[in-house]
């Protein structure tokens, strides 16, 4: 008997040294038995025991035909592996959940946290000693870095990167700033069926992910500032080279980090949240990101302060020139030398000592990318594309808990504004009226929401982004103020309010608004004030008291007992970390 079958039948434990093959043995009561019947399997496929013997690196693969920001996945795994083997790993893949937006009914948010766990108990489950995550379309990454978080291992993204462009009569389009651009004009009588049909082959062009700053990127760049990917991994779009070079260079990563232990919680630290804050405001990044970053950093028992994302913003200004902010798409942004040469000009602004997944840290990369060039995607300090950061919290008698509005995608003539109050109670009643020529709506009203939070929907949809009324839009009315409970696409323009907490599903202000109230946003005073007195909500709350909705059974059941509000980033109150969640164990 040879010293390798020894150590087999004296039988791993699963303590700290634990590793490959022989971590997180299935238990039968013999641990000698549960590895000899694992490699029995597994050799099943193929496998010699030199292979075996290597570090496992496992790879989620969120392929699915259902998924075509996801549809390189082939392409990335086969590159990962590539990777992993170079560097004298061995790759495995298994698949997760994989959540598109708009195949996930009611909304992808929903299904967010199912997929975290997915994620967190399977690199739990299976053995590996560092994982690769693969994912890119809005709520794959935040799921991702959320479930990796709570597995502690150690972790790297790879995101999938971003679509190309396409043309529409010579005009670029990307989805999907320029998907609602067209509806809008649609809507507006201003495009023909023929029309919207055409454009609608050009929108999105290749694999990948939405080609503007929408929520995808934003994570991406976040997962970058992050520390969580290689240096240069945010901005490589889909179907390039670069892309796939990454997807190498992540997988041979992934076994440095594997042999050097270098578990997610000495990344993801309160300076790379921090970090992440800073780039989300100069990237005019989506507001969803707010909500992903609250969520991931609850799963280490860190928190995001909003007031504290609201300081930085009034020192961070817009330096990215991308869409819907801007002009340009993240090909562009690529072409200009992707997130380092953002880094550079923030740099100032950062904790540069943060460490990251290469085993630099993010001041130690900033140096190593170089000098920079000309370009003119990324624009410098002295002249921004917006003086402040994108993002700014409001706060208020209908929003105690906090709103957010995107003011950089924002007309800036209704940052001041004070109007009449039109409510929908939800959003079958939006889709019922809003189109309707009877409704009393003018363009200086301010359109009101309800029901679209965590609880209400559930799932807190992208439906921030109420629509122009019919007969308004007709008319030329391209903005108005909008209020909700619930999210928009990173990818939208507007003056919109979003996030506001408490929801009126359990109890918020916003629950009480009625048609013909008055109500005040000062973006200047970071206010959102319904004009009624305290009195007069009390007696409204009285006379209507709201119920929190329940569901007999399942994941909904599951779901509307548990989700959190915005602020605590709509993730389950058991899987935030002990130590902030409402129950704390004893
Ligand atoms: Fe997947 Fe936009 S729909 S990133």
């Amino acid at each position: 008997m040879d010293k390798a079958e020894n150590a087999d039948k004296s039988a791993p434990h699963n303590t700290a040294e634990t590793t490959g093959m022989k971590r997180g043995l299935t238990s039968y009561g013999d641990q000698g038995f549960s590895l000899f019947l694992r490699k029995a399997f597994i050799k099943g496929a193929g496998y010699t025991d030199q292979a075996l013997d290597r570090p496992v690196i496992g790879i989620v693969n969120t392929g699915s035909g259902f998924n075509a920001c996801h549809g390189n996945m082939p392409q990335l795994v086969e590159a990962v592996k590539r990777g992993v083997m170079l560097a004298g790993g061995l790759p495995i893949d298994f698949p997760t959940i994989s959540i598109h937006e708009s195949f996930s009914s009611p909304t992808s948010m929903y299904l967010r946290n199912l997929m975290s766990m997915d994620t967190e108990e399977m690199i739990r489950a299976q053995p590996m000693d560092a994982v690769v995550l693969i994912g890119g379309c809005d709520k794959t990454v935040p799921a991702q870095l959320m479930g990796a978080a709570s597995a502690g291992m150690p972790a790297i993204q790879l995101v999938t990167g971003a679509m190309l462009t396409g043309s529409h009569r010579s005009e670029r389009v990307g989805a999907c700033t320029d998907c609602r651009r067209y509806w809008g004009k649609f809507r507006a009588n201003e495009i023909d069926q023929q029309e919207i049909d055409d454009v609608n082959n050009q929108l999105v062009a290749s694999v990948g992910t939405c080609s503007v700053m929408g929520t995808a990127s934003t994570m991406a760049c976040i997962a970058e500032a992050l520390g969580m990917t290689v240096p240069g991994g945010a901005t490589p779009p889909a179907v390039t080279a670069d892309r796939i070079r990454v997807a190498e260079q992540t997988g041979t990563t992934a076994v440095k980090l594997a042999s050097e232990r270098l578990t997610i919680d000495r990344i993801l630290t309160p300076k790379a949240f921090e970090n992440a804050m800073r780039v989300l405001l100069a990237i005019g990044g989506s507001t969803n990101a707010i909500v992903h970053l609250s969520a991931i950093a609850g799963r280490l028992g860190h928190t995001i302060d909003l007031d504290t994302l609201d300081r930085m913003g009034k020192e961070t200004p817009v330096l990215l020139d991308l869409k819907p902010t801007g002009q340009h798409y993240m090909e562009d942004f690529h072409k200009a030398g992707g997130v380092a040469t953002l880094l550079r000009e923030l740099k100032p602004l950062l904790h540069l000592d943060a460490l990251t997944v290469s085993g630099q840290t993010l001041g130690e990369q900033i140096e190593a990318s170089g000098a920079g060039f000309k370009q003119d995607v990324v624009r410098s300090f002295a002249q921004p594309i917006y003086p402040q950061g994108g993002l700014a919290v409001l706060r208020g008698n209908l929003a105690p808990g906090g709103a957010i509005i995107k003011q950089s995608a924002a007309d800036a003539k209704l940052m001041e504004h004070e109007g009449r109050a039109v409510v929908f109670e939800n959003v079958e009643d939006l889709i019922a009226r809003v189109d309707d020529d009877a409704l009393d709506v003018n363009a200086d009203d301010v359109l009101v929401l309800k029901n679209i939070g965590p609880v209400g929907a559930p799932g807190m949809p992208e439906a921030g982004y109420i629509p122009i009324p019919r007969k308004l839009a007709r008319a030329g009315v391209k903005d108005m103020v909008r209020i909700s409970d619930g999210r928009m696409s990173g990818t939208a323009f507007g003056t919109i309010v979003l996030h506001v907490t408490p929801e009126a599903a359990v109890g918020g202000a916003l629950a009480y608004v009625r048609n013909g109230d008055r109500i005040r946003l000062s973006v200047v005073n970071r206010e959102i004030a319904l004009l009624v007195s305290d009195d007069e909500l009390q007696r409204r709350a009285q006379a209507t008291p709201i119920k929190r909705p329940t569901a007999e059974r399942g994941y909904r059941k599951l779901f509307l007992q548990t989700v959190t509000q915005a602020d605590e980033g709509v993730d389950f109150d058991f899987l935030r970390a002990a130590s902030l969640q409402k129950d704390k164990p004893d």
